[in-house]
């Protein structure tokens, strides 16, 4: 698939198949991960791949918005530095990296924030100075997607030059 047609197609999707994802894939959203940018390249992130059935059970237990991802093949657990004011964006570049290149490869993903920290932090051995801000959850779609991205139209997002002179492509230079 190309860039655009990924970036333009892709869902957060959250009900999973139970095929395995390759090993092959799992090294490509991990990738994917890494090679995604952080404020002063100060790599602060971390990533934990949860794989084996029963952490996944505990990861599920630990949410409390997004118990589907019981559902899903794996899940990687986002960490990043709090003390770090754009820690949130780096984790966010680091999340739509690897649900890109889950897509590309045919794996749907979803993401929650919703957690139950404490239990978290002890299940999978989180230290204390960084901070999950998300968990994605992966997996093979259990039937073709047909669902469509639901966003308001560009001009009601997006000006041009100025704050309130909306954007138009018959404006663009
Ligand atoms: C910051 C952020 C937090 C989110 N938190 C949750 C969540 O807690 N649980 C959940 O199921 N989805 C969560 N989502 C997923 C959004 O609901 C989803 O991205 C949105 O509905 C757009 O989906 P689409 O790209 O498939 O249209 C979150 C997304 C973002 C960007």
């Amino acid at each position: 698939m190309d860039t655009n047609q990924t970036i333009l197609t892709k869902l957060d999707v959250r009900q999973f198949d139970a095929k395995k994802v390759p090993a092959e894939v799992k090294q490509k959203v991990l990738g994917a991960a890494r090679a995604s940018g952080t404020g002063v390249n100060k790599q602060h992130w971390r990533f934990i791949l949860v794989q084996d059935r029963d952490m996944i059970k505990r990861l599920s237990e630990d949410s409390t918005s997004g118990s589907w991802v019981a559902g899903a093949n794996f899940a990687v657990i986002v960490l990043a530095d709090p003390t770090l004011g754009y820690h949130l964006i780096d984790s966010g570049r680091a999340i739509q990296n690897m649900q890109l290149a889950a897509w590309d490869q045919g794996v749907i993903s979803g993401l929650y924030t919703g957690f139950k920290e404490d239990r978290m932090r002890k299940d999978f051995a989180i230290p204390s100075e960084l901070k999950p801000t998300v968990v994605v959850g992966f997996g093979y779609p259990v039937k073709r997607i047909l669902g469509r991205k639901k966003r308001m139209p560009l001009p009601e997002l997006a000006f041009i030059d100025r704050y309130g002179n909306k954007f138009e492509a018959k404006k663009l230079s």
